[in-house]
C-alpha cells in the first residue's frame, strides 16, 4: 500500500543562530529537512557593526530580536510554533560578566525565563528543548585526592599564583592527579557567566518538568573552529591567539604555560546538539561535551604557531601573569554522552586547529577586520 500522508518536517527554533555555534547548527538542521526559525539580535561584539543574517539555503527565517524583549520572544514563538527549541543565544565572555554583572544576567537568566514563559503561552505539545550549557559551572575540573578520592579543589589563592605556585590545593592536602569531570561534580561557578548559565540549567529543569517537555542539558567544553568570532576578544582563547599571530604579534603564555583545556570542534559540537534532538531515551541531568583529552595552553599555542607559520620558539613567551579565578585543569568526562547519545567526538585537536587555522588566513585576506556569522 502507498501512503501519501508525509509527516510535516520538524520545526525548530535556534536563539543566537546566528553565532559560531548557532549558524554551522542551522545548516545542520536544514540539511536534515527541518524548518528553522532563528531569533538573534546580531550583538555587535560578536558580530561587528554592520552585521547581516548568513545567506544559508533553505526554509529558514531569520528574525532580529532580543532575548531580553518578551514580546519578540513570544512571536517568535507563537508563529514557529516549535517540535524543538535550541536555546543558544547568550552573553558568553567570563572574565566581562564580572563587570557586566546585570547584563548578563538579564540576557542568560531573564532571556530562558522569557523563553520559557513563551514557550507555555503558546501550549506547544510535547516539545525538546536543548540547552548549550558550559563546563564552567564546575569551576576546578576533578582530582584524585590523597586517598584516591574524587575531589574539586577551590578557587586558587591570588598569593600562591603570584609566587609562582600554581598547581591548585585541596583543604586537606594536596591534590594528586587532574582527572576528567563528570557531570556528578558539585557546581562551583567562579563567574557570572557560569553561574547565570547553571540558572539557566535549574530554570529549564524545574518548568520542562512542570509543563511536561523533555530537555536535554549540553555542557560544552571549549569550542573551537572555522566560524569563530575573532573580533570578541571576551571569548575563546584560541580566538585570541589566532588574531594575534596572524597579524604578527607575540602570544603571552599564561601561568607556567601548563594550564589544561579540553577543546572540542564546532562540527562535533552540533552533532552532539542533533543527537540530543533525535535521542529516543533522555533525562533531564547534564550531559558533558569534550574530546576527553586534555591539552595544554602552551602545547595548543605552538600548534596554532605552526599552523600559521610561525616559528614556536620565537613568537610565544610563558610570562607567569594570571587571572584570579581561572581554573586550572578541565576536561571532560565524556562516558555520559557516549552512553545516552551515542556520540563520541570524531575531529582530532590536530585535525581541528589545521582546520581553524586554514579559515582564518582566508578570512584574514577576505575581510582583515574579522569575522561574520
Ligand atoms: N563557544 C564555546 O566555547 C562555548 C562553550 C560552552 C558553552 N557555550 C554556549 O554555546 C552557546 C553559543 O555560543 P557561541 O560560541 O556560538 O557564541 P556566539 O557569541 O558566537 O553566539 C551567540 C549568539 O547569540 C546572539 N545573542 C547574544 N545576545 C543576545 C540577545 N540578548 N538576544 C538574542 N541573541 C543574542 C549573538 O548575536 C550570537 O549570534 C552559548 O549559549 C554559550 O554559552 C559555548
Amino acid at each position: 500500500m502507498t501512503t501519501t500522508d508525509e509527516a510535516p518536517p520538524p520545526r525548530a527554533l535556534v536563539t543566537g543562530g546566528a553565532g559560531f555555534i548557532g549558524s554551522r547548527l542551522v545548516r545542520a538542521l536544514l540539511a536534515k529537512g527541518m524548518r528553522v526559525w532563528v531569533l538573534d539580535n546580531l550583538l555587535p561584539q560578536v558580530h561587528g557593526p554592520d552585521a547581516r543574517f548568513p545567506e544559508v539555503p533553505g526554509d529558514v527565517t531569520w528574525r532580529r530580536g532580543d532575548v531580553r524583549d518578551a514580546a519578540a520572544l513570544r512571536d517568535i514563538v507563537r508563529e514557529s510554533r516549535p517540535d524543538l527549541v535550541f536555546h543558544l543565544a547568550a552573553d558568553t565572555g567570563t572574565g566581562q560578566s564580572l563587570d557586566l554583572v546585570a547584563r548578563y544576567c538579564d540576557v542568560n537568566v531573564m532571556g530562558t525565563a522569557h523563553l520559557i514563559e513563551a514557550m507555555r503561552e503558546a501550549a506547544l505539545t510535547a516539545p525538546r528543548i536543548v540547552l548549550t550549557a558550559t563546563r564552567a559551572v564546575y569551576g576546578e575540573g576533578a582530582y584524585l585526592d590523597a586517598a584516591g578520592g574524587l575531589a574539586v579543589p577551590p578557587a586558587r589563592a591570588i598569593e600562591d599564583m603570584a609566587a609562582g605556585r600554581f598547581a591548585p590545593v585541596l583543604p586537606e592536602g594536596p591534590a594528586t592527579r587532574p582527572i576528567p569531570t563528570p557531570e556528578t561534580c558539585p557546581p562551583r561557578p567562579a563567574s557570572i557567566y557560569a553561574s547565570s548559565k547553571l540558572m539557566q540549567e535549574h530554570m529549564l529543569q524545574q518548568c520542562a518538568a512542570a509543563a511536561g517537555w523533555s530537555l536535554a542539558i549540553l555542557r560544552f567544553q571549549n569550542v573551537y573552529g572555522p566560524g569563530q568570532s575573532l573580533r570578541n576578544p571576551y571569548t575563546g582563547v584560541l580566538s585570541v591567539f589566532i588574531e594575534t599571530l596572524l597579524r604578527g604579534g607575540d602570544l603571552n603564555i599564561y601561568e607556567d604555560g601548563e594550564i589544561v583545556r579540553d577543546f572540542v570542534f564546532v562540527d562535533d559540537v552540533v552533532r552532539s546538539l542533533v543527537m540530543a534532538a533525535e535521542a529516543e531515551r533522555l533525562d533531564d541531568a547534564p550531559i558533558n561535551i569534550g574530546t576527553g583529552r586534555g591539552v595544554s595552553i602552551q602545547e595548543v599555542a605552538r600548534m596554532l604557531a605552526r599552523e600559521t607559520g610561525r616559528d614556536p620558539s620565537t613568537c610565544m613567551r610563558v610570562t607567569g601573569t594570571f587571572r584570579p579565578g581561572d581554573v586550572r585543569h578541565a576536561v571532560a568526562d565524556t562516558a555520559r554522552a557516549r552512553a545516552l547519545l551515542g556520540w563520541s567526538p570524531r575531529v582530532s585537536v590536530e585535525e581541528g586547529i589545521a582546520a581553524l587555522a586554514a579559515w582564518a588566513r582566508a578570512d584574514r585576506a577576505e575581510a582583515p577586520a574579522g569575522a561574520g556569522p
